[in-house]
């Protein structure tokens, strides 16, 4: 399955601007043992991504001769053929910290992708007919094993025993179906604590994994050989691991985290989409929404005192989802001195939508002044290009939620610092970020394949090392203890 990160999502204004043929990253693209690489003279070099009519890769030593401009032969080499062969045009070198990345336009013919790709894939099932499944076994502690079997088994036994209970009931006809409903509810009582219990159980066997890319690597596959296809008919575990949008966290899993209900087919599928909703983080997602949506109020409250009814107060969230927060503020608000301008930034067009129909549909009940405004545009641009944000004026309070746990340190880093430029004097930037350690993060890691970087409270305040000299930087910890958050305020 090819995975989006969070830094590949352009947001519209990327795909408009920049459209080229879509370049594909090889490690997204490509099995384990592809190989794949660029062939010139004698030297092979890891290819890094490829498009219709370019490609790029990196090398350790960059030969003096290779300037941009220059015409080269090389072969593109997947599980050892040759899948092209052709003449390119260096068009950048680019140092990186191992060597370079070169970039180069392909000057006769083009890529069939499509078929580089089935050469792959043709050379993937003679592994998979070849090796079997025992490589991985044998790959995974048996702690972690036992761990995994343990969870089939309780899956296994409660589904087929919901599903006779289940028959039962709908035999009986709108009486049963009424009985289907506390059928649900007791299931989810009797297995809650087996099933909390056993989350533990296997986090505390996989963490040994976490220091061995490739144990953890066999311990994912293991596990969503094993136990994922038997969860996968809850929707919540569904849209999570299939990601139908190409990256997790879209704007309908976070639907079901804030509708926190029995949702499925089955009672079985209900009870485990309702556990999933219900998880430390799915909760936290929920109580780290009022935590920001209790300091959208304090922070109005503290602007609207200083600025009175004419107080134009500003706030904007980064990586907006369903702006839930926002939602819930406006409905709750008795009403507000003066304006508020809600700026809300999402590179989903779909979740834009939800949000501003959402908040909309309050505002246009309040008495109070408020407006929203929606922008397509990923975090990327606003990095590269600050002056995509000049029509919105200095913000009062900037959040992102579901975000910064996406994003490695140094870009993570450059990200606060430019949304803290765009602070007023005197407003705030609230970071939310999952938290380490924890005793959480199997189901999410190994069932849904649903990577986070989980930070340390030390690791949150290092965040905050490119902001400027008195920035007043705090770090709290959400209700639910599963998410801290960065607060980093501007002087006045
Ligand atoms: C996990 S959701 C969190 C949504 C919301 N903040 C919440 O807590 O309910 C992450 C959101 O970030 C958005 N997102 C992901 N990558 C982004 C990027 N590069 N630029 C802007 N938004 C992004 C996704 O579209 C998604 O709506």
């Amino acid at each position: 399955m090819s995975k989006k990160t969070y830094e590949d999502l352009m947001g519209a204004l990327g795909r408009a601007v920049y459209f080229r043929p879509e370049r594909r990253r090889a490690r997204d693209i490509f099995s384990r043992n592809a190989g794949a690489a660029v062939a010139i003279g004698d030297e092979t070099y890891a290819l890094f991504d490829l498009s219709l009519n370019g490609l790029s890769f990196t090398c350790v030593t960059v030969p003096a001769s290779w300037q941009p401009g220059k015409e080269i032969s090389l072969a593109v080499v997947v599980r050892g053929q040759s899948a092209y062969r052709g003449r390119a045009r260096i068009a950048r070198v680019e140092p990186t910290g191992a060597g370079a990345r070169v970039a180069v336009a392909l000057t006769d013919g083009f890529v069939d992708v499509t078929r580089v790709l089935e050469l792959d894939e043709d050379g993937q099932l003679d592994d998979d007919l070849g090796a079997g499944p025992e490589p991985v076994r044998a790959r995974i502690p048996a702690s972690y094993r036992e761990a995994v079997e343990r969870a089939v088994h309780l899956a296994q036994y409660y589904r087929r025993a919901l599903a006779r209970h289940e028959a039962r009931q709908r035999h009986k006809g709108r009486e049963g179906l009424e009985r289907l409903e506390a059928l649900t509810v007791r299931a989810a009582d009797a297995l809650r604590p087996r099933w909390r219990e056993l989350e533990h159980a296997a986090s505390r066997a996989a963490l040994p994994l976490l220091a061995d890319p490739a144990a953890l690597r066999a311990a994912k596959e293991y596990t969503e050989t094993m136990l994922t296809p038997l969860l996968i008919e809850a929707p919540m575990i569904r849209r999570s691991y299939t990601k139908p949008l190409g990256y997790p966290g879209d704007y309908q899993v976070m639907m079901y985290y804030y509708d926190n209900a029995f949702e499925g087919d089955s009672t079985f599928a209900r009870v485990f989409h309702k556990f999933f909703v219900e998880h430390p983080l799915s909760n936290g997602v929920r109580t780290r929404k009022d935590l920001v949506r209790d300091l959208i109020t304090s922070e109005q409250e503290r602007f609207a005192e200083l600025g009175g009814d004419q107080a134009h107060y500003r706030v904007t969230s980064l990586g907006c989802g369903p702006a839930r927060e926002v939602a819930e503020y406006v409905a709750r608000a008795a009403g507000w001195r003066g304006h508020i301008t809600w700026t809300l930034i999402d590179q989903e067009e779909e979740t834009l939508s939800v949000a501003f129909h959402d908040v909309h549909r309050h505002l246009a009940r309040s008495a109070s002044r408020g407006h929203i405004s929606c922008l397509n545009l990923s975090f990327s641009q606003i990095l590269q290009d600050p002056s995509v944000l000049d029509a919105t004026e200095p913000q009062h309070l900037i959040f992102a939620t579901g975000l910064f746990d996406y994003l490695r340190e140094p870009r993570a880093q450059a990200l606060l610092a430019a949304l803290y430029q765009r602070l007023a004097p005197g407003g705030l930037v609230a970071i939310g970020n999952a938290k380490s350690p924890n005793l959480h993060f199997w189901s999410p890691e190994m069932i849904l394949d649903w990577s986070l970087l989980y930070r340390t409270d030390e690791e949150m305040r290092r965040l905050g090392a490119r902001l400027p000299e008195g920035a007043e930087i705090e770090v709290v910890l959400e209700p639910g203890e599963a998410y801290y958050f960065l607060l980093a305020r501007k002087p006045a």
